[in-house]
């Protein structure tokens, strides 16, 4: 008995780490030949495999890196998904990926800090899929470097419209959508830059990471009466393509990967579970958190 659970618990675990939909439903018919114990053995871990089954997910910054990699698993859990960035052709692979693999998806291409865009991806969760369940605001941009006399007004506008101006024009459209839905969350993506570290040349988009965090906390307080959870993600530095673009001298990327307590870069897809995490009923009672996804930078917080 024990090796045969052994066996069963095994061979499923493949598909898990897989994220394959066709593998599990190729699998999915011969385990219910199975004794009863290792049936619902099965059950469970079906259940945890389809987490985001019937919700609706719309993610921003989807063309590449971190929002990319989250659309993939999301779709792999049972998600509906929008996907959302500036760049059409990239969308379109990432859309015909899911698509093939099984799973539901629609994009549309667009600005964040476009008004209109962020209503229209909300009424294209609805006319779709009926709903939105769960909106992740994750398109960012590193925006004007430098100290902070070099950064210009129009750098300085530019990175806040981005990556704050942006997450609220989300949230405002998204909101309504999501008190209409049990269980929804809304996720937006902040850093560990300007919260647990500050490093010389990142001063807007410090600034503008930060008041992410400060507009989660407090629509958090304001939804949750409703039970719509709002979070935020910080991710450590990721090996996306604006991580390499940070890290692309030698010297720069010893130094990043360094001051992070694993010493290493995140990949996409580890930042993408922890997204899973926020959006899924597995954190039924986190909000108004900023979730660490940083690979122990903050363990060398003074
Ligand atoms: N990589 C890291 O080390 C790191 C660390 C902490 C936090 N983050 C945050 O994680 C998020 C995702 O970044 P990433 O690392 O995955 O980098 P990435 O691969 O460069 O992705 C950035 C995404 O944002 C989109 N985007 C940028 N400006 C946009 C705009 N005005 N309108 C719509 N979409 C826009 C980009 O798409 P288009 O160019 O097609 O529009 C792209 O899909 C960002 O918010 C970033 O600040 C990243």
């Amino acid at each position: 008995m024990v090796n045969k659970q052994f066996f069963v618990s095994h061979r499923y675990i493949l598909p898990i780490q897989n994220e394959g939909r066709n593998t599990e439903r190729f699998l999915a018919p011969r385990l219910f030949s199975c004794s009863s114990h290792i049936r619902n053995h099965t059950v469970y871990k079906k259940e945890e495999t389809m987490q985001l089954e019937g919700k609706t997910a719309l993610i921003t910054g989807a063309s590449s890196g971190i929002g990319r990699a989250t659309a993939k698993l999301f779709a792999r859990r049972g998600a509906n998904v929008i996907v959302s960035a500036r760049r059409t052709a990239e969308l379109s692979i990432l859309v015909s990926e899911i698509r093939n693999e099984g799973g539901q998806a629609e994009a549309l291409a667009g600005s964040v800090s476009d008004e209109g865009l962020a209503g229209d991806l909300v009424s294209l969760a609805k006319d779709k899929f009926g709903g939105l369940d769960i909106a992740f605001n994750n398109a960012g941009t590193l925006g004007a470097m430098g100290s902070l006399p070099e950064v210009t007004p129009d750098g300085w506008r530019e990175t806040i419209e981005t990556n704050l101006t942006g997450a609220y024009l989300g949230a405002r459209a998204q909101i309504p959508a999501l008190l209409e839905r049990t269980g929804s969350s809304l996720i937006f993506t902040s850093t560990f830059v300007g919260y647990t570290a500050g490093f010389p040349g990142m001063s807007a988009y410090a600034a503008a990471k930060a008041g992410v965090i400060g507009l989660m906390k407090n629509l958090a307080s304001e939804y949750a009466p409703e039970g719509l959870r709002v979070n935020a993600l910080l991710p450590g530095a990721t090996n996306t393509p604006m991580g390499q673009s940070v890290a692309a001298e030698p010297d720069v990327k010893a130094y990043i990967e360094g001051i992070h307590g694993l010493k290493r870069q995140a990949q996409p897809e580890e930042v993408a579970q922890a997204a899973l995490f926020l959006a899924s009923n597995q954190s039924s009672f986190v909000t108004g958190h900023a979730l660490l996804v940083d690979g122990g930078v903050s363990i060398y917080k003074a």
